[in-house]
């Protein structure tokens, strides 16, 4: 399966900070942004990853990823020129995805829970129809939202609505299958001038082919759109972090442990960093595994 991180946009709830950096750069904690989208593929299991953001920032996401060998990634990037909605990158990463199942994620959504790995693996298996997942949260009228019937069933997806008919919201994270380029050409822009992701979801529920996990309360999805929401995801990083003394969305430590670096490539991604507590992490990383302080195959990968 491939994967895609849209990571352009305007950023304009975040205004003033966005004005000149992209929003997928800034720091969630000690991190930037798009770690965290890049550790759900990562453990999702997808090497093949495609990096969708505007032409001003383009260059700093390549600056920053680089091509992913180093993590034993393949990134690949493309130009979005305006924001014209989620479900463009289906329609500009076509060459990319080459006829082959796909997972999307929005570049500023976090997402954390005991058992999310193996979740995301279970997932990147799809072959056929669509994968999308709800959860639910207090402020449904920002997002895109699930309709159901009496039964539970699905029926529909409402984007933004001002009175929410379900307090499920669809987080930033989709499994579609090879199809779903070419229902992406079908769509017409709505009224806000958007290829709309919740036109392409209803377009597969119509075909029958539209599966709708619940995550509970086990999980945490968090965006960070809003000073408020930036400020809090920091937080809860911070928290998680400092109380296991493990990092989430550490991208080097996740590919030492699925195994696509070695020991001595992870000393030479960490030795430049050593300066910082990050870096410091990795040697300690080190350290232990080759004390045999830990197994080699920790299951601290179900979270990240
Ligand atoms: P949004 O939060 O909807 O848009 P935004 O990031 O421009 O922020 P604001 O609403 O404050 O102006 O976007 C959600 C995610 O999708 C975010 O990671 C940016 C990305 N995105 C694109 O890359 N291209 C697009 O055309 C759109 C609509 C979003």
């Amino acid at each position: 399966m491939k994967g895609i991180i849209l990571a352009g946009g305007t950023g304009t709830r975040l205004y003033p900070l966005t004005l000149t950096v992209n929003k997928q750069l800034m720091p969630v904690y000690n991190k930037p942004m798009i770690y965290y989208p890049l550790s759900v593929l990562m453990l999702a299991g997808i090497q093949d990853i495609l990096i969708i953001s505007t032409p001003n920032s383009l260059p700093l996401f390549r600056q920053l990823l680089q091509d992913g060998s180093q993590w034993g990634l393949r990134l690949s990037y493309m130009e979005q020129p305006r924001p014209g909605g989620i479900a463009e990158a289906f329609t500009l990463g076509r060459s990319f995805i080459n006829d082959e199942p796909v997972c999307l994620v929005l570049g500023d959504n976090i997402l954390y829970g005991d058992g999310l790995g193996g979740l995301l693996q279970q997932s990147a298996q799809l072959q056929e129809g669509a994968l999308i997942f709800g959860y639910q949260v207090a402020n449904p009228q920002q997002y895109g939202v699930i309709e159901f019937d009496q039964a539970g069933r699905v029926i529909g997806f409402e984007e933004k609505p001002k009175f929410p008919k379900s307090p499920y919201a669809i987080p930033g994270i989709y499994f579609y299958d090879s199809k779903v380029c070419d229902l992406a050409e079908t769509l017409r822009p709505s009224a806000r001038g958007e290829l709309e992701i919740t036109d392409l979801n209803q377009k597969y529920l119509d075909r029958g082919q539209l599966q709708v996990e619940i995550l509970g309360r086990g999980y945490a999805w968090l965006d960070t759109g809003t000073h408020e929401s930036l400020h809090q995801a920091s937080s809860f990083i911070q928290t998680l972090e400092e109380r296991q003394g493990l990092k989430i969305a550490c991208v080097e430590e996740i590919a030492f442990q699925k195994g696509y670096i070695t020991d001595n490539q992870l000393y030479h991604l960490a030795k430049p960093l050593a300066k910082s507590e990050y870096g410091a992490y990795l040697m300690q990383l080190l350290e232990s595994y080759s004390s045999h302080l830990i197994p080699a195959k920790v299951p601290v990968l179900e979270a990240i």
